[in-house]
């Protein structure tokens, strides 16, 4: 667990800043009672990345692919927003220059009021048409026929998030680069920091914060690296 001093010396940081962005990623949602992809209980401890979330795995077998997002869906939408979620609100509060980018696809962060938000591997709350350029938010938790079919083309419909060998949205991505790279400090929290490019914004960073129970490969090259769960370290930054 983090020390005193060590959250000392990352209000001191964070107190420095003028402008602020935070990165977060699966760790951050672990306290709602989502699973993470990696460590114990990972999601891709039981399942094959290879199998659900590319897009070979979708041309194959679509129908397993969308049971397996309608799933996380479920267990996502009877979820809520933790402590961490809900700190991020108010950081992003006192900053004039702000921008919270994730990789996760949950949504939590917008159910907790957070607002300038960076999705960088897209929303399971959004579907769009692996035939035309149709998309849409979408809260259905069940279909009548898997997959979808698009109401303008007819063509299946996919979610709207980001696979393994896809790109990530150009826009948001750029944006998400200009961000780091412009603020002051860059808070990191609750991922393993191993899926790139998404990893690869921390080495952008001038100054940074880490919160993860576990060691990450940045842990020893951050200012400050806070050992503990997203629930319990934000709240006692802010
Ligand atoms: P991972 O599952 O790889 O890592 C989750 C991290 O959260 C680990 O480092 C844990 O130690 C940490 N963690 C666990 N509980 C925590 C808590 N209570 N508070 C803070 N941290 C905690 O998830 P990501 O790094 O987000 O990609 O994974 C990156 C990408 O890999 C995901 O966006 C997803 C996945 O495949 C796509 O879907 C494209």
């Amino acid at each position: 667990m983090a020390s005193e001093l060590e959250l000392a010396a990352a209000r001191r940081l964070l107190a420095a800043a003028g402008s602020l962005v935070v990165l977060t990623g699966a760790g951050i949602s672990a306290e709602s009672g989502i699973p993470t992809f990696r460590g114990p209980g990972g999601l891709w401890r039981n399942f094959r990345p290879e199998a659900l979330a590319t897009p070979e795995a979708f041309a194959r077998d679509p129908l397993t692919v969308w049971e397996w997002y309608l799933w996380r869906r479920g267990l996502i939408d009877a979820a809520e927003p933790n402590a961490g979620h809900r700190a991020l609100v108010t950081l992003e509060q006192r900053y004039e220059r702000f921008t919270l980018i994730t990789q996760n696809v949950d949504g939590l962060h917008d159910r907790a009021g957070s607002r300038r938000i960076l999705k960088v591997h897209g929303d399971l709350w959004h579907t769009r048409c692996t035939g035309c350029a149709y998309q849409r938010k979408d809260r259905a938790l069940a279909y009548p026929a898997l997959p979808p079919p698009c109401p303008e083309c007819g063509a299946p419909l996919r979610p709207g998030v980001v696979w393994f060998g896809e790109s990530l949205p150009r826009i948001v991505w750029a944006e998400a680069e200009r961000a780091v790279a412009q603020a002051d400090l860059l808070l990191v929290v609750g991922t393993s920091a191993q899926v790139y490019p998404a990893a690869g914004l921390i080495d952008l960073a001038r100054c940074a914060i880490e919160v993860n129970p576990a060691a990450t490969p940045f842990s020893s090259r951050v200012a400050v690296a806070l050992a503990g769960g997203a629930g319990e370290i934000l709240p006692a930054l802010v």
